[in-house]
Formats: structure tokens, C-alpha cells, sequence
């Protein structure tokens, strides 16, 4: 069994998240080192497009024949902003930064607490893009939640300390924002949570648990 995957990322915290992921499944992630300047994202207007253009480039630096390698992009989608900064989210995040965002969204503020959280409503989403040595897999996930009014919390990274994922019911479906589960960070966001507990609400574990379902199962001979 071919049981590391190849994770063409430099961000730290994915590889973390994923590493974590697939350990649960017997699997070890490894960072897919590339020369400086060999991948280009594409401009596009959807995760996937990104994602599988990453990956077709990634496929000339495959550490050996037979190697699986992943990519993953993700993007934050507030709604207020008819989904901005969506693709745009790493630009977003490194121009203006978190407090942009949050700047962004002031004005959206109410004195009820559900309405609050309604008028600030925002997702993220994920796409995992795995070659299996043959071909292309996708996996999606979404993670609902609200913008915090102000930055909360220095654990993660990008737009996790003003992210505050909406509560899971008992299946660990996302809700809508507004509503309470049985599962809840109570109002804080993933930068004042641990990963343990970002894991259950994140849009990249759903991903990759959608990717992995169409995979070969552990001891499947590939
Ligand atoms: P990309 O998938 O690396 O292109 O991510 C786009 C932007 O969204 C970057 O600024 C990331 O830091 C941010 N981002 C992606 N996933 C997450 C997450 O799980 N939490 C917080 N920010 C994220």
C-alpha cells in the first residue's frame, strides 16, 4: 500500500492539519518540495479550477513513480460580500489582513446576538485534489460560521482568529449560524480553539474525508 501522500503546500498549518487527518487513517503527509517559482496559480473563479491546475503542475516534480500528491486550496466567503474574497483570500489576507476584514464588516453589527451573527454569516470552503497515480480525485468541504467583531485568539493561521464556525448537530453537520448544536466553540473562534477541536468543524477535513472515500481503502493493493 502507497500510504504517503505528497502535500504540495509551504503553509504549516495545512500540512499540521492534514498530517493529523490522515494519521487517523494510517497515512503519512509529507511537504511536496518544489524549485521557487515552479507552480503558478491561476486566476480563476473557483477553488477547483485553482486546484487541479496546482496539481497538473505538481505532477513534473513527483518525488517518485506511483507517488500520490495532493493539493488543497481554500478560500473564506463571506456573504455580506456576495462571497469575497472567496479565490481571493490569500490576497485579501495578505493586503488587509484580518483586521480589513474585520474593518470590512463593521457595519454589520446588531444588538441581538443571532441577528448579529446572521448579518456577518461567512464559509469556508475546501477543495483537495488528489492524483492516485492514474487519475484526478476531488474532495470538497464546507465549514458554515460567522466573522468575529474583533480578532480573538493567535492559534492557526490565516483567517482563523475572526472565523467562529457555526455549532454541529448530532450527525457533526454544520448548522447555520444561528442556531445551537451539540457540538460549539462558544462564540470563539478557531484561533482561540485547538486544532482537536477545529478538526471537527473544518472545511479541510471534510475534504480530505470526501476524497478518501473514493480511495482505496487501507490493505487494498494498489
Ligand atoms: P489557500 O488555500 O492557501 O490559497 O488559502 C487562501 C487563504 O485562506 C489564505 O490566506 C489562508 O491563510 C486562508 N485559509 C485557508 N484555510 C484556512 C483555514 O483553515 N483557516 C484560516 N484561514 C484559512
Amino acid at each position: 500500500m502507497n500510504s504517503t501522500v505528497w502535500f504540495l503546500t509551504s503553509n504549516q498549518g495545512k500540512l499540521a492539519e492534514a498530517a493529523h487527518h490522515f494519521a487517523n487513517i494510517g497515512m503519512v503527509v509529507q511537504a511536496l518540495e518544489v524549485p521557487d517559482g515552479a507552480i503558478v496559480e491561476p486566476q480563476a473563479s473557483d477553488l477547483e479550477t485553482v486546484a487541479e491546475a496546482k496539481l497538473r503542475q505538481a505532477l513534473a516534480h513527483l518525488p517518485h513513480e506511483g507517488a500520490l500528491v495532493m493539493v488543497e486550496d481554500a478560500g473564506l466567503f463571506v456573504e455580506a460580500l456576495d462571497g469575497f474574497p472567496g479565490v481571493y483570500s490569500s490576497y485579501v489576507h495578505e493586503t488587509v489582513g484580518n483586521q480589513g476584514m474585520v474593518r470590512l464588516l463593521e457595519h454589520l453589527q446588531s444588538d441581538d446576538p443571532v441577528m448579529a451573527k446572521r448579518l456577518r454569516a461567512a464559509s469556508f470552503h475546501a477543495v483537495a485534489a488528489l492524483w492516485d497515480g492514474e487519475r484526478i480525485l476531488f474532495g470538497r468541504g464546507e465549514c458554515k460560521g460567522s466573522i468575529a467583531s474583533e480578532i480573538q485568539g493567535d492559534a492557526g493561521f490565516g483567517y482563523d482568529p475572526i472565523f467562529i464556525p457555526a455549532d454541529l448537530d448530532d450527525d457533526g453537520e454544520s448548522l447555520t449560524p444561528d442556531v445551537l448544536g451539540v457540538v460549539s466553540t462558544h462564540g470563539k473562534t478557531f484561533g482561540a480553539v485547538g486544532v482537536e477541536l477545529k478538526h471537527r468543524f473544518s472545511h479541510r477535513r471534510r475534504a480530505l474525508e470526501d476524497l478518501m472515500r473514493q480511495f482505496p481503502p487501507q490493505g487494498t493493493e494498489r
